[in-house]
């Protein structure tokens, strides 16, 4: 039954890993998946983590099946966390959600969810996060795409994004990147967000935050969660999906939350209900330990306190790598302008290489980065800065 089956090509994303881990150079360097490292390139996991993972072990908790929505406590705590205590619609009891494998789960579930209630396509940004496109392909909705990034300028082609959201038909799914746009690491100034909220609106589109990074754009998570607030208080009934994979550094526990603000509360818990539908057949439920973590952290005070001291490092440390990698490319000889390396935010730096130049990267210096020049600036170390702004150095001169 397998003879017709052809290999699949490596994901241009996490399918780099696989690549890499077969190069035997020692200097080899990897910047490809957004994953966060320490200083000397190493995981980290943040000691809130470590120190709830004991809290939840000494509670010997069972390993029961959690519901289709996962965890209720964990859902409430992740909505507060990203519309705010004080929202309106949360106040007022109006935004419900369930518990989701991450981005890419509740990513899913959302597009498959909307395509099954009359939904026939959605407008992604140009780019976007590779995996979006097929994500809602199978989801059985249509991929289309507003024009969002300049790639002369290396900035944000904001006046013909605006143009592309006027000619989007009524009633239209349009995708936002929440904060830190993945891969450019260019967002709209909280002016332009207010322009495409209000258009947004005057359209009758139906927007849709993805919400990957929040903290990890300007190190406060409140701050990174601006733009959805705005457009919450602006009167959209927004949907969106939150991931915990950066910002707690959970990304193997896949933990994750899809929301819906509702006219009321009788309308958002019928739009969960039917994401319950959804979930069922797809994985029936999801797994606790992330969102048992979660849970520990941000019902806690000073646990939550911790937690956004160390999301902090996180985002101060790419920030310092982003300078560096800068000044080190003028050090290595580079007369180009790297100034959006440091103009954009968040885990990725859109270095402007071609797909010649990242192959060349790759054979030539071992430094590998996504075809589409993405270089995750978490991967960066003031171990490694050097090294790979020759490497850049030396094919774009
Ligand atoms: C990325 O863009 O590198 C991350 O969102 C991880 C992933 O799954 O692609």
């Amino acid at each position: 039954p397998w003879s017709q089956f052809e290999m699949a090509p490596t994901d241009p994303i996490v399918g780099l890993n696989e690549i890499y881990n077969k190069d035997d150079f020692p200097s080899k360097v990897i910047v490809g998946v957004g994953a966060y490292r320490d200083d000397l390139g190493k995981p980290y996991v943040l000691p809130c983590v470590r120190e709830a993972e004991q809290i939840l072990m000494d509670k010997n908790l069972d390993m029961e099946y959690t519901g289709i929505a996962g965890e209720p406590k964990f859902v409430d705590l992740a909505l507060k966390f990203v519309y705010g205590e004080d929202s309106v619609p949360i106040q007022e009891n109006r935004v419900h959600g369930v518990q989701a494998l991450s981005g890419t789960g509740g990513l899913r579930v959302f597009g498959e969810l909307m395509a099954k209630h009359g939904h026939k396509h959605i407008y992604v940004p140009n780019p976007t996060w590779g995996n979006h496109i097929p994500i809602f392909t199978n989801s059985g909705l249509e991929v289309r795409k507003y024009r969002y990034y300049d790639a002369e300028s290396s900035d944000l082609d904001f006046t013909n994004m605006m143009k592309d959201i006027k000619d989007m038909p009524k009633g239209s799914l349009i995708l936002l990147h929440a904060c830190a746009h993945n891969p450019t690491g260019m967002d709209p100034t909280m002016e332009q967000w207010k322009e495409m909220s209000e258009t947004i609106k005057k359209q009758g589109l139906v927007p849709f935050f993805d919400c990957a990074y929040q903290g990890f754009a300007s190190g406060d998570p409140v701050k990174d969660a601006s733009s959805v607030r705005m457009f919450v208080e602006d009167g959209h009934l927004i949907s969106m999906v939150q991931s915990f994979s950066k910002n707690f550094g959970l990304y193997g526990q896949r933990i994750g939350a899809l929301s819906v603000v509702g006219a009321d509360e009788d309308e958002a818990k019928r739009v969960v209900s039917q994401m319950k539908m959804v979930i069922r057949p797809m994985y029936s439920n999801p797994p606790r330990q992330g969102a048992r973590i979660v849970t520990t952290i941000l019902e806690d005070p000073r646990l939550t306190q911790d937690f956004l001291d160390q999301c902090r490092g996180m985002a101060d440390r790419i920030n310092l790598m982003r300078t560096l990698l800068q000044d080190k490319l003028a050090e290595a000889g580079s007369t180009k302008n790297w100034d959006h390396i440091t103009k954009q935010i968040g885990m990725f730096a859109y270095s402007g290489l071609n797909k010649d130049q990242v192959m060349e990267m790759r054979e030539k210096h071992h430094v590998y980065c996504t075809a589409d020049g993405r270089i995750s600036m978490a991967g960066v170390t003031s171990g490694n800065v050097d090294y790979i702004a020759n490497a850049i150095h030396d094919v774009s001169k």
